[in-house]
């Protein structure tokens, strides 16, 4: 199997994110041969078709990290019951300019993780119809909620529960699979 690298981005810009902290563990426990690399959306400005005549560097560099990677998984809080607007933001971007969707085709994962009991599942409902829309084949199972209880995940992605640390390199090497089939995929097509 070839050396894979996947692309995180986290819905969140709070300085104390702990879905910052639960990307950094998926990082951490990232199998051999794959690479987690952060995709940042905090310096994106709101989307505006006012943009699209000419799209400011940092919103081409953002959809240039998208193309790099072989999947991306958005680690997302939940924010009245839906995704935070960051978030939309950064999607926003990444489906103009019109015919060049940046997740069409790109296996993408959604996992998040609150304090609360049903752990981001109707933000991660809402963010999964908005990247079908965008044509992303994603990761159905397993559902990533991650209820958080304080010191689950230390602020360097160390995961003190062991049951959540297995769940996380379950959920990597299910999508790690999903990533394989599309990267094998592209590769017979261009064959
Ligand atoms: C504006 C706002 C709305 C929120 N709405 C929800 C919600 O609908 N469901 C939920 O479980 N938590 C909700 N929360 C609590 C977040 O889960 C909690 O703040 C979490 O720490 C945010 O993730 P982060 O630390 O990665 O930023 C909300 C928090 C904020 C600031």
């Amino acid at each position: 199997m070839s050396d894979r690298t996947i692309g995180y981005i986290v819905g969140s810009i709070s300085s104390t994110s702990i879905n910052r902290r639960l990307a950094k563990s998926l990082e951490r426990l990232a199998p051999e041969g794959t690479t987690l690399v952060e995709i940042p959306i905090a310096d994106l400005p709101f989307y505006s078709p006012d943009h699209d005549a000419a799209f400011p560097q940092v919103a081409l560099d953002f959809k240039q990290a998208i193309a790099d990677v072989d999947g991306v998984i958005i680690v997302t809080p939940e924010y009245s019951r839906s995704i935070p607007g960051v978030l939309k933001n950064a999607l926003d971007w990444s489906v103009r300019p019109y015919g060049q969707a940046s997740f069409s085709g790109k296996p993408t994962a959604v996992i998040g993780t609150s304090g609360g009991g049903i752990a981001t599942a109707a933000a991660q409902q809402h963010l999964k119809a908005i990247l079908s829309h965008m044509n992303a084949p994603t990761l159905g199972q397993p559902e990533g909620y991650v209820q958080s209880t304080p010191g689950l995940f230390s602020e360097t992605g160390e995961v003190t529960d062991d049951s959540t640390a297995a769940f996380l390199v379950a959920y990597l090497e299910a999508f790690g699979a999903l990533v394989e089939r599309y990267a094998t995929e592209r590769v017979a097509a261009a064959a």
